[in-house]
């Protein structure tokens, strides 16, 4: 079934100059990009974004590098693109994500991963509303 998506290109792959790589990896993929958009994270989005991980420990750093620059968040859609996102995203350890995902080939943090990538339907439609309100 065609589903839809939301991606956050982080900050550290803005950085590196690494935006085009990506978005070139979900478009010949065959994925659609709905809608994009460089903006940045404030502190009361990345609480709202990651509400269910504010109460751990790596989350101050996490938010601290979130909020520290411009990153691309997009809209993908496609079928199955929930599942088919996250695979070619890779493990969330980039040090362990499999070669050929974007993590396991172009980066090498537990943090700084490059990409966020819904993981289910229900954080999808809960994170494209928060993202992108009038979409
Ligand atoms: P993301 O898919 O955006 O979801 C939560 C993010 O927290 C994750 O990618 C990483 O950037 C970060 N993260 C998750 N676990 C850890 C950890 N153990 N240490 C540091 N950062 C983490």
């Amino acid at each position: 079934p065609v589903e839809r998506t939301l991606v956050l290109i982080k900050p550290d792959a803005v950085r590196r100059g690494l935006v085009g790589e990506i978005l070139s990896r979900f478009e010949r993929k065959g994925l659609t990009i709905d809608v994009l958009v460089k903006r940045e994270m404030d502190a009361e989005l990345a609480d709202a974004h990651y509400a269910e991980h504010v109460e751990k420990p790596f989350y101050p750093p996490l938010k601290e590098f979130m909020t520290g620059g411009p990153l691309v968040a997009l809209i993908l859609s496609g079928d199955s693109v929930i599942d088919v996102v996250r695979t070619l995203v890779g493990a969330t350890d980039a040090r362990k994500a499999a070669a050929g995902t974007i993590r396991g080939d172009l980066a090498n943090s537990n943090r700084e991963n490059l990409v966020h990538a819904s993981d289910s339907p229900d954080s999808a439609k809960r994170e494209i509303n928060l993202w992108f309100p009038n979409f």
